[in-house]
């Protein structure tokens, strides 16, 4: 049987058609190539371009991270990231371009991430989308972000199969999902207040380390022992999460033990944190799993690239590293499970901010 979505027209929207550039000949025959999806991604502070087959096959996938401009202060300045968006935006579709040995003459559709995020973010990647699909006159794909995420899961070479339950671990969210296939998921749970990553950050910031501080604080947490402190998980009914108690905790714990005793301690403070963080994680996904009989489970957003949380839940499946924090090939990749606008309806579509 054919793989879900393995051609455009298995969800029900019609087959998008090669622009027939790309024939070659193989054995004496002329064998048509893939279509190709060119995806966009501005939600937050990377600004990155794709170009991905309509098998799933990752032709390039080039990402520009604005973190460090945005590291002196502890965080994304949307005005400052929208700025950077755009001096980025074309360089990186060129890149992407020119990476995967294409033009834009062989491209048969654009992908961009809609929402959510930054509006202003957002925008600058829409524009540009629209922009494209328009001279061109190719049809425009408007992409959720974290559709996205999830469908990192469904790139060659070695693509996650639903049904399965995702746990979506970013900066910006903490979702359980049941996905029953490739173009459809319902959600279990949600964070009640901070995101995994935002914990993370939020962690780290305390700890005075960089941003964002996911890595910094993981690779920090490797020489401390996670039993040393104690904090807290909190306990919900349900398969919701919490993480702002633990940010708390944490800065009390600081405060208590001082500055010297905390500069000697720091990479215990950073393993007993991550543990908290990691344990929430790992127990809710499992509780998700058994409850939703969804036995299958896999791990997708920034904080799946966390080995800790790899090592704690060594049945899951994990978005490959490079996927986990935000890209475009996972947004040309949820493109192939979205429907296509034609010219000229996509012209007024608008970027959300928050979850639909
Ligand atoms: O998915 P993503 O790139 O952006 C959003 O959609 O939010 O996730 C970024 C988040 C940040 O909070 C970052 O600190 C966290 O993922 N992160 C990590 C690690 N790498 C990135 N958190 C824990 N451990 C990591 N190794
Ligand atoms: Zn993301």
């Amino acid at each position: 049987m054919a793989k879900e979505g393995a051609r455009g027209g298995t969800m029900g929207f019609p087959a998008l058609e090669p622009r027939g550039r790309r024939d070659h000949v193989a054995g004496g025959n002329a064998v048509r190539e893939s279509v190709v999806i060119l995806g966009i991604e501005t939600s937050c502070d990377e600004t990155a371009a794709a170009i991905v087959s309509n098998e799933g096959t990752v032709l390039s996938s080039v990402i520009s991270s604005q973190a460090s401009l945005h590291a002196k202060y502890g965080g994304v300045v949307p005005e400052v990231a929208s700025r950077h968006h755009l001096e980025l935006v074309v360089p990186v579709v060129r890149e992407s371009l020119s990476e995967a040995e294409t033009s834009l003459d062989d491209i048969d559709a654009v992908a961009v991430t809609q929402g959510p995020g930054l509006v202003g973010a957002l925008l600058v990647g829409l524009s540009v989308a629209k922009a494209i699909a328009w001279s061109r006159g190719l049809p425009l794909v408007p992409v959720d972000h974290l559709q996205g995420h999830v469908a990192s899961l469904y790139l060659e070479p070695d693509p996650v199969e639903p049904p399965f339950l995702c746990l979506l671990a970013s900066g910006g969210h903490t979702l359980l999902l049941a996905v029953r296939a490739r173009s459809r998921s319902e959600r279990l749970g949600t964070t009640l207040d901070d995101a995994a990553g935002e914990a993370f950050d939020k962690g780290a910031r305390l700890l005075g380390l960089g941003y964002p501080g996911g890595a910094a604080l993981e690779r920090l947490a490797r020489g401390g022992d996670p039993d040393a402190f104690r904090f807290p998980v909190a306990r919900l009914s349900g398969l919701d999460f919490s993480f702002s108690g633990l940010k708390t905790a944490l800065l009390y714990t600081l405060r208590d033990l001082g500055e010297e005793e905390v500069g000697r301690r720091k990479a215990d403070l950073a393993a007993s944190y991550q543990t908290a963080i990691v344990s929430a994680l790992v127990g809710r996904a499992r509780a998700a799993s058994k409850q939703t009989g969804l036995e299958k489970i896999a791990v997708v957003g920034g904080v799946a690239a966390n080995a800790t949380l790899r090592a704690e839940l060594p049945e899951a499946r994990f978005a490959p590293l490079e996927l986990c924090t935000d890209n475009a090939a996972m947004i040309a990749s949820a493109a192939r499970y979205v429907e296509r606008l034609p010219a000229p309806g996509y012209l007024g579509i608008d970027a959300y901010a928050s979850v639909t």
